[in-house]
């Protein structure tokens, strides 16, 4: 959960690796360091805090050179200090390296370090890294890098200079991250992630686990790290993120920004896949030939395994755990094909029974979560076939699955995820709607009506979010609590959850989500004038709409504070509730993509209010790249 960043053949390196530091620092930030190379001399600055300070204490003072590397921190291993920042050096303050991972087995080799005369400074993991380079550097950097990371168990992303040899970056990755752009020949930037690369150029190459790229002011060559004598041949990939995606713009905070983008996102998600005449869904990633190992299944399409999947199981973490949830709950009621949903890092360490003709689907903003892409390597080892749902395009989680949809929905920035919960949402309605129509469990007149409601959505997304300002005074009233309660039944179970952890992560209040059925065995004891619940309560079959009024009136009749989320035009429930926040009518599966936007206002001007960091939240990073 750290983000590296490294330049090399441009004249202010130093300045846009800081730069560079700012686009990552929603990976982590409770420190950061850069180093670079001038005159063959090592230049490094480090700060505690944010991104802000180190800036500060750099345009006092630039570093200058033509190289550098850089790091923002999430501490895993030693306080954020000085001392544990990244850049860590080796004894002769000549090798500098940037690590974003866990080395696992760095104590014992520590301990032969020290034993070989080696002086740490750090309780950092990553130290040992440098110190591990000066043993084996015999005046070829690369080779000492090799013979370093041989040596290693554990996860990096490195990034590598060394003052004898000014005009070398040396960059390698094993289970984490690491892209690198080409600006022109002999000008290059990496990153752990596209989103400080797409600021200089839209040509990326994504290095997978095992490789080291050597990059010069002359050219670059990618090798695997076990061999540096075979060059690798790597496509020059292209962007398609534009320029501002990753700019805050007019919005206070990304977030903002990004709950606002939801309605286009939504809007282009569905124009670019629904066949009106048809009444059907058509999605390019499934259309095309699959990876796969097995020899019997090669030229295979993600349409010929989804038409004959047998179940499928979901995997993700957080609010992709959360979407997940909802995915189950719609393919389930329109194609009646069995769905199970685990926590990733749950479902990693059980023994997962994958039968023939079941695929695996994870769903990652980022692509980079350690406990879902281990889990996608475990389904596989048992002969899955697995589908992808991801943002970032070329993220490890992309990569490793047979194949799959990316979202498009640009970068999230936002710690909170709010643009990728909808998105995620929205295709996976979608495919339901594509694999009932495929399936014979949706008419083409449903279909065709389905679509008309789809059509809806982003303008009724949109209305929502205009009327923010009723729930920015309710979050006011709201912001001196110190818990809630978020309930909700069928498709709006998952949303209760990802309401509560949107408030929970971005405004430190407790917040916990629940089937709203579920109080009765034992969060009803929580209830009192203290707590306000929040229940989504719009209008549904009236079997369930009468029991979660039911549960109102349990609420109601403990002293509970209760904020209902219902459907426009329903006039009664204000009689029973304290405040009630509107939301247009949709068919029922298509209710969380609208459900979930007051919940995420809620919670941002609820943080908003409390002055909290509402884009880095505390102990928080964006991409959860640490298991
Ligand atoms: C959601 O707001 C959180 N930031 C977090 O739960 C996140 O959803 C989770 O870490 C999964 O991230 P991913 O979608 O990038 O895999």
């Amino acid at each position: 959960m750290c983000g590296i960043v490294g330049i090399i053949g441009n004249d202010n390196a130093g300045y846009k690796v800081l730069q560079g530091l700012k686009d990552l620092e929603y990976r982590g930030y409770d420190s950061a360091g850069i180093a670079t190379i001038h005159n063959d001399r090592l230049g490094v600055k480090k700060s505690v805090g944010k991104i802000s300070v180190m800036e500060d204490g750099f345009l006092k003072k630039p570093l200058e050179g033509r190289i550098g590397i850089g790091h923002t921190r999430w501490a895993t291993h030693g306080v954020p200090s000085i001392s544990n920042a990244h850049p860590h050096l080796d004894c002769s303050g000549r090798i500098a390296v940037v690590h974003n991972g866990i080395i696992e087995n760095f104590v014992s080799i520590q301990k032969l370090l020290i034993k070989e005369g080696h002086k740490f400074v750090s309780e950092s993991d990553t130290e040992v890294l440098a110190h591990l380079i000066e043993k084996f550097y015999k005046g070829n950097i690369e080779r000492a890098v090799k013979e370093a990371l041989m040596l290693v168990k554990g996860t990096y992303a490195i990034a590598v200079i060394c003052a004898q040899e000014p005009g070398k970056l040396i960059i390698a990755r094993h289970q984490s991250p690491l892209v690198m752009g080409v600006v022109k020949k002999g000008s290059y930037i990496i990153a752990s992630d596209i989103t400080p690369i797409s600021k200089l150029t839209k040509r990326v190459i994504y290095l997978s686990d095992n490789e080291m790229a050597v990059l010069s002011m002359k050219d670059y060559h990618i090798v695997k790290i076990s061999d540096l004598s075979r060059n690798l041949v790597k496509n020059i990939e292209r962007i398609d993120w534009e320029l501002g995606d990753s700019e805050k713009g007019k919005y206070k905070h990304f977030m903002l920004k990004e709950i606002n983008e939801q309605p286009d996102i939504v809007k282009n998600i569905i124009f670019s896949h629904v066949i009106k005449k048809k009444g059907m869904i058509k999605f390019g990633g499934l259309e095309s030939t699959w990876r796969t190992d097995n020899k019997k299944e090669q030229g295979k399409t993600g349409m010929d395994y989804l038409l004959n999947v047998s179940r499928i199981i979901i995997l993700g973490c957080g609010t992709s755990w959360h979407s997940g949830l909802i995915g189950e709950y719609i393919i389930e009621n329109l194609v009646g094909l069995p769905v199970e949903v685990e926590y990733a890092s749950e479902a990693r360490y059980r023994n997962l029974c994958i039968n023939k003709n079941d695929m695996v689907l994870a769903i990652s903003q980022s692509g980079e979560t350690a406990d879902t892409l281990m889990a996608i390597k475990e389904a596989k080892k048992k002969g899955a076939v697995t589908f992808g749902l991801v943002n970032v395009v070329g993220s490890s989680i992309a990569r490793e699955v047979s194949g799959g949809i990316y979202l498009h929905a640009g970068p999230e920035i936002g710690v909170a995820s709010t643009k990728a919960f909808t998105g995620q949402t929205i295709i996976l309605a979608l495919m339901a709607v594509l694999l009932g129509r495929h399936k014979g469990k949706i008419s083409l007149e449903r279909g065709k009506k389905i679509i008309k409601s789809l059509e809806k959505v982003p303008v009724q997304m949109k209305n929502i979010i205009d009327n923010d300002n009723s729930i920015k005074l309710l979050a006011k009233r709201l912001a001196k609590y110190n818990n809630f309660l978020y309930l909700g039944r069928a498709y709006n179970f998952p949303v209760a959850l990802e309401g509560a952890l949107k408030l929970k992560e971005i405004s430190y209040i407790h917040s916990e989500g629940y089937p709203a059925a579920e109080m009765k065995h034992g969060p009803i004891a929580l209830i009192d004038k203290n707590m306000p619940v929040v229940v989504i309560a719009t209008d549904t079959e009236d079997e369930i709409y009468e029991k979660i009024i039911s549960n109102i009136r349990e609420i109601k009749s403990r002293r509970g504070i209760v904020i209902a989320v219902a459907s426009e035009g329903n006039r009664k429930i204000r009689n029973i509730v304290d405040e009630t926040i509107y939301i247009p009518r949709t068919d029922d599966f298509l209710v969380p993509i609208l459900s979930v936007i007051p919940l995420q206002l809620l919670a941002y001007h609820i943080a908003v209010k409390k002055g909290c960091s509402v884009d880095k939240p505390r102990n928080l990073a964006k991409s959860v790249t640490v298991e």
